[in-house]
């Protein structure tokens, strides 16, 4: 049973800046909900319940959204607008939720070490919250929590890119064992698009097997002198233990501003159908 997810929350978000000067960039919305919320109710449907956020300075937003306003409650008690909160509040009173701080950004694999103390020695799901995932069937959490179950081994997700953008992703090779399943034998960290040993890019969720933690440990600065989770989880790999999946739904790169754009339209005129 996998219950617990980490979110790493620590990055500055320059992409959108002045917005994310004051305020982080997983409290951007889209539509009424900012991208974290998303993320947690992805989560919350793939069955966990509690919810690791790795934060920094400037964060403190995050933290406010998940706790009660009572002023705010009070104040449209009774009102039609109190079915607004209806969803933030089914989280808030079914799921735990802890904090920790990365102090200095020194990369998604620093970032998830940091998580080590609120993960603790058990598999533990990841997301990105501005990998922003629909799909109108079980979420891709959901997905990936279905295939650890059968492999028991960390699984990241994957989609095909075009080959031109290989150098903004982590990319895999391996061999495919079902459909759309692969066993992953490399992993390179944002390769040029002539070293890249396939066009399967990495995404922002996985799952991960507690191992990872020791290997974070020893893995040196790689790319962009960051701590590169990619370069733990080859590590992995070398014994067979990385699976990647190719997912059924729809990513949106929300912390690009196309890919947000693009998901506030496109979420905007699914909610118009309903
Ligand atoms: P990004 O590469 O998107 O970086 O990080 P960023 O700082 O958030 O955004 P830009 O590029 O400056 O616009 C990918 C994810 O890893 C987290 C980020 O919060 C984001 O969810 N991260 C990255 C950390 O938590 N700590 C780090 O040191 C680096």
């Amino acid at each position: 049973m996998i219950k617990k997810c980490l979110f790493p929350a620590a990055g500055y978000g320059t992409r959108f800046l002045p917005a994310t000067k004051a305020m982080p960039k997983e409290m951007l919305p889209i539509l009424t909900k900012p991208l974290i919320q998303y993320g947690v109710e992805e989560a919350m449907a793939a069955g966990m319940s509690t919810m690791a956020i790795v934060t920094g300075r400037g964060k403190r937003a995050i933290e406010d959204h998940f706790d009660v306003s009572y002023e705010l409650e009070h104040q449209i008690q009774g009102t039609d607008k109190e079915k607004m909160l209806a969803d933030i509040r089914d989280i808030i009173d079914s799921c735990t939720f802890s904090y920790t701080r990365q102090t200095e950004m020194r990369g998604l694999g620093h970032a998830i070490l940091t998580g080590e103390l609120l993960i603790g020695n058990e598999p533990f799901a990841v997301i990105l919250a501005d990998d922003l995932c629909v799909n109108d069937g079980a979420g891709v959490l959901e997905q990936m929590v279905k295939l650890y179950n059968e492999h028991q081994c960390s699984i990241v997700a994957i989609e095909e890119i075009d080959p031109s953008q290989t150098n903004k992703y982590g990319v895999i090779a391996g061999s495919e064992i079902a459909e759309g399943i692969y066993r992953v034998t490399t992993m390179v960290e944002k390769p040029s698009p002539a070293d890249a040993p396939s066009n399967l890019a990495i995404i922002g969720r996985y799952i991960l097997t507690p191992d990872i933690f020791d290997i974070l440990r020893e893995t040196a600065p790689g790319k962009g002198g960051e701590i590169q989770i990619t370069d733990a989880l080859m590590e992995q790999a070398k014994m067979g233990k990385v699976i990647a999946y190719k997912f059924r739904g729809k990513r949106y790169d929300c912390g690009s501003i196309d890919g947000y754009v693009q998901a506030t339209v496109e979420l905007y005129e699914k909610s118009k159908v309903k």
